[in-house]
């Protein structure tokens, strides 16, 4: 019975990185993933999680028992205070429901069947026209409509099109959910200011649109973690009904532990209890309870003054190599005289840069210099590095020329 299977086609983030394993050429340099690197190339453990984890190691009372299906409650609570801040009015009046999930999109799938099974399946849902390719898939996987499309990128200036983007809002129906990312827009690198944020919330509000922010990326764009929620501390102030996935991916360096939670924030207080068990009962049929370890070495920096501000102080250190490597990049494509405008490299913020190169030539720079980036022509900066960027540059003005 399995014969008639198809095969699934590469994904087009993951796909690349067994792609670039495969390739035994030692020039090869992978700008696919968006997972942070050292100036030397190297995976990333911050120095306060190996500690927090070493600490695990020794506590006597750390124990492997199954977490409840909402997941670790210190964690939860100490997130939710994260991206809401410590002062937020909907934690101060009860309105936040908060479960712990498999990182962002594990939030994700986990707040996209809340709303297909308590809202409506039918409910619209609308993603910005260039976005993380898996939104595409976690939404019809939750049991919803595929996604529709907002404009977002002005490829002419490569700045948000602010007003194409509340035109398509305008038109959106009352209630269709709407994803917009909180900082960091993953692949463009481009978010609205915030005049344009409160343009946004203006045509959300007007329309009765229920915003559903991905947040991957806070601290890590800005290195500040304030800086990084102000749109949706900015949204939830104006008392909304809202959803809000974190990861702790990117920003503690744990991409493989699944570290995450959803928050479902109510305009009023008083279905809380409700929406707890239906989010515990659709977790305990997806997969039961989520894992244990990352969720514990979250919510000892989370919740430890000297801890927290270490992360800080290491949130500082990626974002500055990050935006280190925009500059060297735009310097080495200048300098090559490499035909274009380059000074978005720079105006962008977080892990990516959306660099403009079509598809044709990000296939030329995989095939010629072993250079791997998605197609759409994002490349992941945490992947260059002082050895790599020269190389990276010359690479892309033969692309670009050729
Ligand atoms: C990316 O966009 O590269 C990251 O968010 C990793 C992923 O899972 O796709």
């Amino acid at each position: 019975i399995f014969s008639s299977v198809p095969t699934a086609p590469p994904d087009a983030i993951l796909g690349l990185t067994a792609q670039f394993r495969a390739d035994p050429d030692p020039r090869k340099v992978n700008l696919g993933v968006g997972a942070f690197r050292t100036s030397s190339n190297k995976p990333y453990v911050l120095p306060v999680v190996r500690r927090v984890e070493q600490q695990l190691a020794d506590d006597p009372s750390a124990t492997h028992e199954y977490l409840p299906q909402d997941g670790l409650q210190s964690f939860c609570d100490a997130s939710a205070r994260l991206i809401l801040g410590a002062d937020s009015p909907a934690l101060a009046d009860g309105r936040v429901t908060t479960v712990q999930a498999l990182s962002g999109t594990g939030a994700l799938r986990v707040g996209f069947a809340f709303v297909a099974n308590f809202i409506s399946s039918s409910t619209s849902v609308y993603v910005p026209k260039q976005t993380w390719s898996n939104h595409r898939n976690v939404i019809p996987a939750a049991g919803l409509p595929r996604a529709l499309e907002y404009r977002y990128l002005d490829p002419r200036t490569g700045a948000v099109d602010i007003a194409a983007l509340v035109e398509d809002l305008d038109k959106a129906p009352a209630g269709s959910i709407i994803l917009l990312h909180g900082c960091a827009h993953n692949p463009t690198g481009a978010d609205p200011t915030q005049p344009q944020w409160l343009q946004i919330l203006d045509v959300v509000k007007r329309r009765k649109l229920v915003p559903f922010f991905d947040n991957a990326y806070q601290g890590f764009a800005s290195g500040s973690l304030e800086t990084d929620a102000w749109s949706v501390r900015t949204f939830v102030a104006a008392g909304l009904d809202m959803l809000v996935a974190q990861s702790y991916a990117k920003n503690m360096g744990m991409y493989g532990e699944r570290v995450g939670a959803l928050s479902v924030v109510a305009s009023s207080a008083g279905a809380e209890d409700a929406v707890r068990s239906q989010l515990k009962a659709t977790i305990r049929a997806m997969y039961s309870s989520p894992p244990k370890h990352g969720a514990m070495v979250a919510a000892a920096i989370l919740g430890d003054e000297k801890l927290f501000a270490e992360w800080e102080g290491e949130l500082v250190k990626m974002s500055a190599r990050i935006m280190d490597m925009r500059v060297k990049l735009k310097a080495a494509l200048e300098k090559n005289a490499t035909p274009g405008n380059w000074d978005r490299i720079t105006s962008q913020i977080g892990m990516f840069s959306y660099t403009g190169l079509t598809s044709q030539q990000v296939t030329f720079m995989r095939e010629k210099y072993h250079v791997y980036m998605t197609a759409n022509g994002r490349i992941s900066m945490a992947g260059l590095t002082d050895d790599t960027v020269q190389y990276v540059a010359d690479a892309m003005k033969d692309a670009v020329e050729s």
